[in-house]
């Protein structure tokens, strides 16, 4: 088939090139110049495993392409994506749909044949249907259909999400492009993929509420690792304790910083707003968003606690600024709160990413980036492991730092407290 993704970021670029590996025809389309000629370049703008091979191999065998004219790959193609950011909006905690309309509006100068325009941005309920409308204006309701497909890839594992989804959900009204997305389909299916026919309306909600109660997870154990502190009890217990009940599952229960990224943040709070806007109350939802908020000043104030109140001139080793591992993405990561609180208290803070180097950190005072782990943990303090990156997992600390008053903040639970302790160093996990 024919297919065109609009929105190269994250979810345009990660489907489009899986879609093209199994044998579609496929363009990629931003508006983003550089981005598009990076990529025609073999350049990656994110870091995914795995992807870069994946771009290279399909680009050379023209299944893939990238282009910057909408107009042109909408004519050329069967089925459009939409795949835009839909951030939260300015001054409010409603989603905002800017992105998503003004594709919209070019899609619907361009519709020259049946065309099915799925979304695949995460949209409050009844976009489609806005979505719709916007197109109307400008063509016979006969000549297009608007369907949506949410997207389910987590960052760092895309591509085999993508292959091996747990489950495709495709909301329309139209028995027709169920049909035909299907078949789209039908290599993931047969892998074992369940495919869910469902409503437009209900596939919308089905990806905020997926969201919500996956962000709902993360917060509730974070919060019974807040009680296990005070009691003496390692939340690790808990949560294999409770996580092996088949009603509750173990995965989403691993107690750490506040959940972070480009989508947990944001989709809590434009839920929430939706369901204003429908008089409805979903005060679960809020809580899990204040309780998020207080956790990195609670994290914060754990810091300032192991270092008995006196973080000026500490020097801190932090390791993994994004907002978890596996990638280069740094929207809503917790570090941004406890990186600006440590410099600001007068600490002496050397990052190590395995991504690089941040410009987020750029202006602040006394943080500076380290080009390796060990040069991080040399001469520091304090050791704050923030991510879960494979390169954390079994760090040399006695080779790499000559302080015997070492303190080690494992903010993931990566080690065991016994043998760091052991090691000579004073050890602070999350809930134990
Ligand atoms: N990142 C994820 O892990 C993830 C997972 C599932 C769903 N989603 C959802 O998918 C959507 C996209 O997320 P993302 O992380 O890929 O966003 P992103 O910001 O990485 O990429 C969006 C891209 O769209 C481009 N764009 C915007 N308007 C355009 C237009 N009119 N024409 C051409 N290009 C245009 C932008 O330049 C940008 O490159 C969001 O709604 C997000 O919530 C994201």
């Amino acid at each position: 088939m024919k297919l065109c993704m609009i929105g190269t970021g994250y979810v345009g670029l990660v489907s489009g090139v899986c879609f093209s590996d199994l044998g579609n025809d496929v363009i990629c389309v931003d508006k983003d110049i550089n981005k598009i000629n990076n990529l025609k370049k073999g350049i990656i703008p994110i870091y995914e495993p795995g992807l870069e091979e994946l771009v290279l191999k399909n680009f050379k065998n023209k299944r893939l392409n990238f282009s910057t004219n909408l107009k042109d790959s909408v004519r050329k193609s069967d089925i459009i994506f939409i795949c835009v950011g839909t951030p939260t909006k300015k001054n409010s905690n409603s989603a905002d749909l800017s992105q998503l309309y003004a594709a919209g509006n070019e899609i619907s100068k361009s519709i020259n044949k049946f065309k099915i325009i799925i979304n695949k941005s995460t949209v409050p309920v009844t976009t489609g249907d806005e979505l719709e409308k916007v197109i109307s204006k400008k063509v016979n309701k006969k000549y297009f259909s608007v369907v949506s497909n949410p997207e389910f890839l987590r960052e760092g594992e895309a591509i085999r999400d993508f292959i091996y989804p747990d489950r495709i959900v495709v909301g329309s009204n139209e028995s027709k492009s169920h049909r035909i997305i299907k078949n789209l389909y039908s290599p993931l299916i047969s892998k074992g993929a369940k495919f869910i026919s469902t409503q437009r309306r209900a596939a919308e909600l089905i990806k905020y509420a997926s969201n919500a109660f996956l962000a709902t997870k993360i917060s509730f154990i974070n919060e019974i690792a807040n009680l296990c502190e005070k009691t003496e009890i390692d939340v690790e217990d808990i949560s294999i304790g409770i996580g092996l009940d088949k009603r509750i599952g173990s995965r989403f229960l691993r107690a750490g910083p506040s959940y972070g990224g480009s989508c947990f943040p944001k989709d809590t709070k434009a839920l929430v707003s939706t369901a204003q806007k429908f008089k409805t109350n979903l005060s679960i939802i809020k809580s899990v968003i204040k309780s998020n908020n207080k956790r990195s000043d609670l994290l914060s104030k754990r810091v300032n606690f192991i270092l008995k109140n006196k973080i000026k001139n500490k020097i801190v080793s932090f390791l993994g600024v994004t907002f978890k591992a596996n990638t280069d993405d740094m929207r809503d990561s917790s570090s941004l709160k406890l990186i600006p609180f440590l410099s600001k208290k007068g600490a002496i803070i050397k990052y190590y990413d395995p991504t690089g180097s941040k410009k987020e950190f750029k202006k602040l005072k006394n943080v500076k980036f380290s080009n390796s782990i060990q040069e991080s943990i040399k001469g520091s303090d304090i050791v704050i492991i923030h991510t879960e990156w494979n390169d954390f997992k079994s760090i040399n600390f006695k080779k790499f730092s000559k302080n015997k008053k070492l303190i080690i903040y494992d903010m993931r639970n990566i080690y065991s407290p016994g043998k760091i302790k052991k090691l000579g160093f004073k050890y602070f996990g999350i809930g134990r």
